[in-house]
């Protein structure tokens, strides 16, 4: 899928691959030196499809860089007192360097409570209060892996951020707000947040040099809410299904990406933009764990 004329492509898969290589040169490295390889567990409750789906790609993902892993399956019946039993074994695994739960949780399953229960120096998706907390600390344990993921693309394709007007719709706990956060710390931007409270959302998009979204609504952000030569990142990943599609369904962003990308600079596909990023963030989340833990 290509923009019909200036939109260029943030080519998320390439960058990944990029970042995979080199943290498989660094694990390479590690095992020459005798040092322990990093070792990412996964938690996966129930039989949710996507879930299964984005799991297998993280597994992927350790196998091509040379970590090791391994995968914790519990049905969906399971409760949240076993599964905290569960995270405390995990937690005190001094094999395992760092490990996540994949959303979502089944609704008797407080995901609140089960992510604070992950030791922060083990939570490689960044989830924890400890770690989103981190984003302002002059030395960062563990980064929430998505905004992670934004911040990366944003640097490898030379955006600059400092002073520019940044703005981010959606403000949910996992990107939308650490994201903004990161924005202002790390990218000395003028960030606005918006959300399904905001009044006038295109007021405030039309204003974005930066223009991130991040709400699970396919096609909220059309070309009228966009300023010519905005970069644009698509955070949105929505399964929609139908007989028509291949798989029985498709990733849809939440922009209007066709018509968007005649007018952004730069811009996100979906999928191959972001997702992949995510991954990466993990990774490098991981292998951080690692020489945090066995420097
Ligand atoms: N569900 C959808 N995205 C994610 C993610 O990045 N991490 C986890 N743990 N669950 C998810």
């Amino acid at each position: 899928m290509q923009p019909e004329k200036a939109g260029t492509l943030i080519d998320g898969r390439k960058v990944s691959a990029d970042i995979k290589r080199e943290i498989s040169e660094k694990v390479i490295l590690r095992k020459q030196a005798g040092q322990k390889v990093p070792h990412l567990a996964i938690i996966l409750v129930g039989d949710d499809g996507a879930s299964q789906t984005y799991v297998d790609h993280k597994v992927k993902a350790c196998k091509e860089v040379g970590f090791h892993y391994t995968m914790m399956r519990f049905a969906d019946t399971i409760s949240e007192d076993k599964l905290m039993k569960h995270i405390d074994q995990v937690n005190r695994d001094t094999d395992v360097d760092g490990f996540i739960v994949q959303l979502p949780l089944p609704d008797h399953i407080s995901v609140e409570r089960i992510t604070e229960k992950i030791r922060p120096d083990k939570d490689v998706d960044g989830f924890t209060n400890r770690n989103f907390g981190s984003i302002v600390s002059k030395n960062p344990l563990l980064l929430p892996a998505t905004p992670y993921g934004v911040m990366e693309l944003l640097k490898r394709y030379h955006v600059p951020t400092e002073g520019q007007n940044c703005v981010v719709v959606g403000a949910s706990r996992l990107v939308g707000a650490p994201l903004a956060m990161m924005l202002v710390e790390e990218g000395r931007a003028t960030v606005t947040v918006c959300h399904k409270y905001t009044k006038d959302l295109a007021s405030f998009t039309r204003q974005a040099d930066i223009l991130i979204v991040a709400v699970g609504k396919p096609g909220i952000v059309t070309a009228d809410m966009v300023k010519e030569g905005a970069v644009v990142i698509d955070v949105g990943t929505t399964r929609v299904e139908g007989p028509q599609y291949k798989n029985g369904y498709v990733l849809k962003g939440d922009v209007d990406f066709k018509a968007v990308a005649a007018k952004a600079s730069l811009i996100t596909p979906v999928p191959g933009g972001v997702g992949p990023m995510t991954i990466a963030s993990l990774l490098l989340n991981t292998l951080r764990a690692t020489e945090l833990r066995n420097p």
